[in-house]
């Protein structure tokens, strides 16, 4: 049996909920609240024989229809073809903008303004009120001011002296949505203070495989937690309702629809062959809850989906999946946005060449440098045909519709909308330690090692013990999360800077390797192993390789073996964007500390270690099964030959006294059905790269 079927051995457990009565269509999608309002992660995963119809928080309202039909009819075929195309800001500039009439741009992950890495507000305001004034004050009849889009997955993390939270798959830890809602709302206020409009967030992949690199970007394997999270994002990021005369409130974007998560071998922008009724009830919850909570744009998804009765390719060129199910069955009247050249990798499809995408359902075209070619190409199959204009038209219908329900239409220059340039809006110290506080997860505290007393005196070693790059991994200032120093985050805190104010500095020596001090010389030594930053393709991807440590910093690997068993209780803190297999380090450690990619305040994880004034404890859970073998990248609860270490939902408090036996360090054979997927697919963009 394999996983997928497995997977719906679990789902077929479950009674389906028919839709169609108006009292179920009414709810469906919608989690189940709390008294105040907040989604609950429900016990049992609701789960549709059929593409459900959703009812979206942000109804039709005429009033917006009509004003879109009539800002429709002034404009002219390049006024459209212009409005959904999306380049991206260091291959544009505004007067560009003014005169091809753009409808959107992007910064990718490491695009800054200006090419400055550290630029302030004000260049951020200053290029977001050129882009704006060029889009409002072009030689267009229509006044249509351009939406600036950003990867604000964990804060507005692209931005310097912004707060980065934990990434998704620490909040999965946490297991409480009402704090996704409150970070997503502070996110709303970081991306409102640089003047942009848009976070392409929340992902809501419901990550299968470890060797998948955006495993971290996921909140979670169990879907039941992802479909709350996408709902309080959502709510978080738009607000409650909209249209909003742009107050904090920005737009979200659930990504990527549909299977990202779910790829054979766990390649990024591979296949997923899953059946529909495990790509609807786990890989498309979170698109319900998010539908439901009224998110106005979706992304696009690289990966293929061939399910056994569907082999329908490539989901940017998938008309079944962006039309038929995602706007006609479950009804969203917003906008679909491709992913970064995405349509380049639809059949009879190049970068700047998008028929068939655009006429799947792809209304916003993610071309970052080729987009005059882009406008060009579609100017000539709009004029053959090739597109028909309908299909233009209800393109731009979309994403006027979105706009006036955002409030940019009616909304002053970004410089002039509330938090703009408001340093107070970029910093969120405290809800961010609280966030890495409740995301943390206690594997092992032999005889209660934890906590350290204040007046404790510790060796700090390892890679991440004084690294904000580590503890913020991908997506953060640059694209891959790495080449960033301590001295990018002005704002912030590391494990060893928490320690020295937890201790004091005479009572905290950081030795990185561990080949200096003598352990037993100290009450307790607090090792901070990790990964090295990664993202999308690149380092994320395993390929071929094991769940083995050798994915963490090479100097990491030595250092337990320096400082374990020397008279002083080792307190291993593991930084990472997944579980991985670490008997051995785990066997090392008196204490084990899953604390995932933390973001800037490293300190939220000395709260847990040292007893203070207002003593926290760990309540943090899996949110990721945690591997027993090396081999095991399909670790998923509920599927055949389920067997973790740590089961999903694991989690031990300080007054556990639960001691982890002696684990095997010798890895198992490699099992027959683990042979490596291909390093990359052929139509990956990182195919140059592997
Ligand atoms: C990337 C990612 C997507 C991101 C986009 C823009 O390739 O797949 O998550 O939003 O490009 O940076």
């Amino acid at each position: 049996m394999t996983a997928t079927d497995s997977t719906e051995a679990v789902l077929s457990l479950r009674a389906p909920i028919e839709p169609a009565s108006e009292r179920a269509r009414c709810q469906v999608g919608t989690p189940e609240l709390d008294s105040d309002g907040t989604a609950r992660i429900p016990e049992t995963l609701p789960t549709y024989s059929d593409w459900p119809e959703v009812r979206s928080s942000v109804p039709r309202d005429e009033a917006v229809e009509s004003r879109v039909a009539a800002l429709l009819a002034t404009m002219s075929v390049a006024e459209k073809v212009g409005q959904i195309t999306q380049p991206e800001i260091r291959s544009i500039t505004p007067d560009e903008v003014r005169a091809f009439h753009i409808g959107s741009v992007l910064n990718g992950g490491g695009a800054w303004p200006g090419d400055d890495k550290h630029a302030s507000l004000q260049g951020w305001l200053d290029l977001a009120d050129a882009f704006w004034e060029a889009s409002v004050h072009g030689n267009a009849a229509a006044r249509i001011p351009v939406l600036w889009g950003s990867d604000a997955v964990h804060g507005h993390a692209n931005t310097y002296g912004a707060t980065v939270f934990p990434h998704n798959i620490g909040l999965g830890a946490a297991r409480e949505p009402e704090l996704v809602r409150r970070i997503s709302a502070a996110t709303a206020r970081q991306i409102r203070a640089t003047g942009q409009d848009w976070a392409f967030a929340p992902t809501v992949a419901v990550p299968q495989n470890y060797r998948w690199g955006r495993n971290y970007e996921g909140f979670s394997e169990d879907a039941s937690i992802v479909l709350a999270y996408g709902y309080e994002a959502v709510r978080g990021l738009q607000g409650d309702s909209l249209p909003d005369p742009v107050g904090s409130s920005v737009l979200a974007c659930a990504k990527h629809y549909i299977g990202d998560g779910a790829t054979d071998g766990g390649v990024d922008q591979g296949v997923a062959t899953v059946s529909e009724d495990v790509l609807r009830n786990v890989h498309g919850q979170g698109y319900i809850s998010a539908l439901a909570a009224g998110v106005q744009t979706v992304m696009a998804s690289f990966n293929s989906w061939n399910g056994p009765d569907a082999p329908e390719g490539k989901v940017h060129g998938s008309y079944r999946l962006l039309t038929g199910i995602l706007k006609e069955a479950m009804g969203f009247d917003g906008l679909v946005v491709s992913d970064w050249n995405g349509v380049g990798q639809v059949e009879g499809c190049a970068d700047d060449r998008a028929a068939q995408a655009i006429n799947a359902g792809i209304d916003m075209v993610m071309v970052p440098e080729d987009w005059r070619s882009f406008i060009a190409n579609t100017l000539k199959q709009v004029e053959s045909g090739e597109i028909p204009m309908s299909r233009l038209d209800d393109a731009v219908t979309r994403i006027l519709r979105v706009k006036i329900r955002s409030g940019v239409m009616d909304a002053p220059k970004p410089s002039r909308r509330p938090f703009a340039g408001d340093v107070s809006a970029l910093v969120h110290t405290h809800l961010a330690r609280e966030a890495v506080r409740k995301s943390l997860v206690l594997l092992k505290n032999r005889v209660n090692v934890l906590p350290l007393a204040p007046s404790a005196r510790v060796l700090v070693v390892g890679k991440s013990a004084d690294s904000v790059q580590n503890q913020t991994g991908g997506w953060t200032l640059t694209w891959q999360g790495n080449e960033n120093s301590n001295a990018d985050f002005p704002a912030s805190s590391t494990v060893l800077t928490g320690l020295r104010d937890a201790l004091g500095d005479s009572s905290v020596v950081f030795d990185e390797t561990g080949e200096s001090a003598n352990p037993a010389d100290f009450d307790a030594v607090i090792a901070v192993l990790g990964e090295i930053p990664y993202a999308e393709g690149f380092g994320g991807d395993l390929g071929d390789h094991s769940l083995d440590a050798s994915l963490l910093y090479p100097e990491d690997l030595a250092v337990l073996d320096r400082v374990s068993g020397l008279g002083a209780p080792v307190i291993t803190v593991y930084i990472s964007g997944r579980p991985l297999w670490v008997n051995s380090e785990i066997n090392r450690s008196d204490a084990f500390v899953a604390a995932w990619l933390p973001g800037t305040e490293g300190a939220g994880i000395v709260d847990l270690l040292v007893q203070g004034d207002n003593r926290h404890d760990f309540t943090g859970r899996l949110p990721n099964s945690w591997p027993r073998s090396p081999w095991q990248f399909e670790l998923n609860a509920g599927h055949a030959g389920y067997d973790p270490l740590f089961p999903l939902g694991y989690g031990l408090s300080l007054h556990d006294s639960i001691d982890v036996a002696l684990l095997d360090e010798a890895a198992p054979p490699r099992p027959h059905d683990t042979l490596s997927p291909a390093r990359v697919t052929d139509t990956s963009p990182f195919r140059n790269l592997a």
